[in-house]
């Protein structure tokens, strides 16, 4: 008989939690128990699973007795306070958060690129940031077949990435702007209705943001390869949930734009969006809730030899972040 798993989602009430429930539910990940954890601020709510009426649990140490598996998105700080926690009580993390993405006894893991990576932990597994790992489903079938020297990536990243108070903070400010009301901030360091603004994670002494040098660090360690040469660009735009990239990627040896969408046709987790008469390519508006990245406009740079163009759209929540966790989850399970 298959083995069912005892299961608890940390920040169960957040837009990373919300759409980890709908996913083990639609999955049909073999549960013997799901815990929905979350602050003491939604301790007693309810949420559904399969029809089931769940309450929300308050966290706190003793909340992952009896837990085989924790898919924690509830921040770093609380990734950090509770996951050796819920590891001494025997359970394996995935965790969410960006705590322990570069440590090195953490596989950081996309289940498209190094899935081999995934029994190597010691309780605890990182998914990676979620505009790192939408570039590298697409990026990873390419460098397979012709090693990648450079990426130049410009982001347009949701709303979704900063959580549920930012999604409803674009939506409140856009009826203000339409209603002729200013804006309120609240979430976000300046109004994203109407607006964009370079990415609002904590700025470094490099130049880069964080959010920048995670698409860097991160590849890096994916790939098992700390030779490529990356270089990002985020920014966020006014879109609820699908993130969207411009990559500009030098290979060391020329690779068609024609092998490349031959590549991207044939890669899991990918769908090939062009239509170039009608100019209808990956939009967010049509990525939003789907599992696949969505790829195209891939086409020769014609300032280098060796250089590609494309632009993808991916869901933030869902292959960015819940679904890629969902997947190393199913991953751990089956071997
Ligand atoms: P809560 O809703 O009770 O605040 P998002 O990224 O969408 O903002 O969601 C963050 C998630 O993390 C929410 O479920 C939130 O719960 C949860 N969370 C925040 N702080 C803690 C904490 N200290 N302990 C447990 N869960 C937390």
């Amino acid at each position: 008989m298959s083995r069912s798993y005892r299961v608890a989602i940390l920040g169960a009430t957040g837009a990373v939690g919300k759409e980890l429930i709908e996913l083990l539910a639609t999955r049909n990940f073999p549960l013997a128990d799901l815990k929905l954890l979350a602050s003491p601020r939604s301790a007693g709510t309810t949420l559904s699973f399969k029809g089931e009426t769940l309450r929300v649990e308050s966290t706190d140490t003793s909340s992952f007795q009896a837990i085989d598996l924790v898919l924690a998105s509830a921040g770093g700080n609380t990734s950090k306070a509770l996951a050796p926690r819920a590891v001494a009580s025997g359970a394996i993390v995935i965790d969410n958060s960006s705590a322990y993405r570069m440590d090195p006894n953490v596989p950081l893991i996309i289940p498209e690129v190094n899935p081999q990576e995934v029994h190597q932990h010691q309780g605890i597994i990182a998914n990676p940031n979620c505009t790192t790992i939408l570039m590298n489903v697409v990026v990873w079938p390419l460098h397979q077949v012709q090693p990648i020297k450079r990426i130049v990536a410009s982001t347009y990243q949701s709303a979704s990435g900063a959580g549920a108070k930012a999604m409803a903070e674009v939506i409140s400010q856009s009826r203000d702007v339409l209603d002729g009301k200013q804006p309120n901030p609240e979430v976000f360091p300046y109004p994203l209705a109407f607006n964009l603004f370079l990415h609002n994670s904590p700025m470094t002494a490099t130049g880069y943001c964080e959010e920048e040098l995670k698409m860097i660090n991160e590849t890096r360690k994916i790939f098992g390869d700390s030779s490529i040469r990356i270089t990002a660009t985020c920014v966020r735009v006014p879109i609820l949930r699908a993130h969207s990239e411009a990559l500009n990627l030098e290979f060391h040896q020329p690779l068609s734009a024609d092998k490349a969408k031959m590549l991207l046709q044939q890669a899991p987790g990918v769908r090939l969006v062009e239509d170039w008469q009608n100019n209808y390519f990956p939009m967010p508006i049509e990525a939003s809730g789907l599992d696949e990245v969505l790829v195209g406009r891939i086409r020769q740079d014609l300032s280098h030899d060796c250089g590609l163009d494309l632009w993808l759209s991916g869901d933030q929540i869902r292959k960015g972040a819940a679904l890629n966790a969902v997947q190393i989850a199913e991953l751990l399970i089956s071997s």
